[in-house]
């Protein structure tokens, strides 16, 4: 596992895009695994100057993403496919018909989760996965617990997790309470994984990456288990890691 230390997001986010688009580069039709949260943010501004620049193109680029929110639509401004489409996808040149992200609006959700996982496997995996972290360790949705879900599931938020995304919604009791997400073994699916964290919030959950044990109760913790690792913090993120 790499750990790289940032000044603040846009610099991380930087590396994180340059990561990207070195796998892009050296391969025109990689699959990404796609993130959202604030903790993307700076990464897909840098990808989108880095396609103006003609750094690289996204013309046979596909994508997977993380998770979304159950209940909402794709138009719905908190949903993960309008953010998708207005961080990154509106501003460069990948086709949108090879973007997916799990319809919150399933009329059938085992069979959406189904078809997404098998989506996943036809596509040959991500090239590479970029992950962001949530306050209590837990990575797409996938929420501390005794046990978790290998494969796309639907799961029930924490309400942690509801309090700590309520700040993109009216009120707390417009967040939905449950999210279709990746499982462990959807995310390891991936050749690579990018793991960002910035703020102070995040420390803890970093700091389980350098236990010399994994707990589920801590899911980005089950990172160590993956091969190509690749962490980005800044320093508040990486306070609570050993000097
Ligand atoms: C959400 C997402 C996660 C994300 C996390 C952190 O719950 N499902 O994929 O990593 O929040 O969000 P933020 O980047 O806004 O801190």
């Amino acid at each position: 596992m790499k750990i790289i230390v940032c000044k603040d997001s846009k610099e991380g986010g930087l590396k994180a895009a340059e990561i990207l688009r070195d796998v892009i580069n050296e391969k025109n039709d990689a699959v990404l695994g796609l993130a959202t949260g604030s903790t993307p943010i700076d990464m897909y501004k840098s990808l989108i100057k880095m396609y103006e620049n003609k750094e690289l193109t996204f013309k046979d680029v596909k994508s997977v993403n993380l998770d979304e929110y159950v209940g909402l639509s794709g138009e719905h401004d908190q949903s993960y496919r309008y953010f998708m489409n207005d961080n990154l996808f509106n501003h460069v040149d990948i086709n949108k018909g090879n973007t997916y992200v799990p319809n919150g609006l399933a009329d059938d959700y085992d069979a959406e989760v189904k078809e997404y996982e098998e989506r996943i496997d036809r596509l040959g995996g991500q090239d590479v996965q970029i992950l962001g972290v949530g306050v209590n360790g837990h990575i797409g949705f996938n929420e501390p617990a005794e046990k978790l879900e290998l494969y796309t599931h639907v799961e029930d938020l924490t309400q942690s997790t509801i309090d700590a995304n309520s700040r993109n919604f009216a009120s707390v009791d417009d967040v939905p309470k449950q999210a279709i997400s990746m499982g462990l073994r959807s995310i390891f699916k991936a050749k690579k994984i990018v793991l960002m964290a910035f703020g102070e919030n995040k420390a803890d959950a970093i700091a389980s990456l350098e236990y010399s044990k994994v707990s589920t109760l801590v899911p980005v913790s089950l990172l160590k288990l993956h091969d190509d690792v690749t962490v980005i913090v800044d320093e508040a993120a990486a306070s609570k890691l050993s000097k």
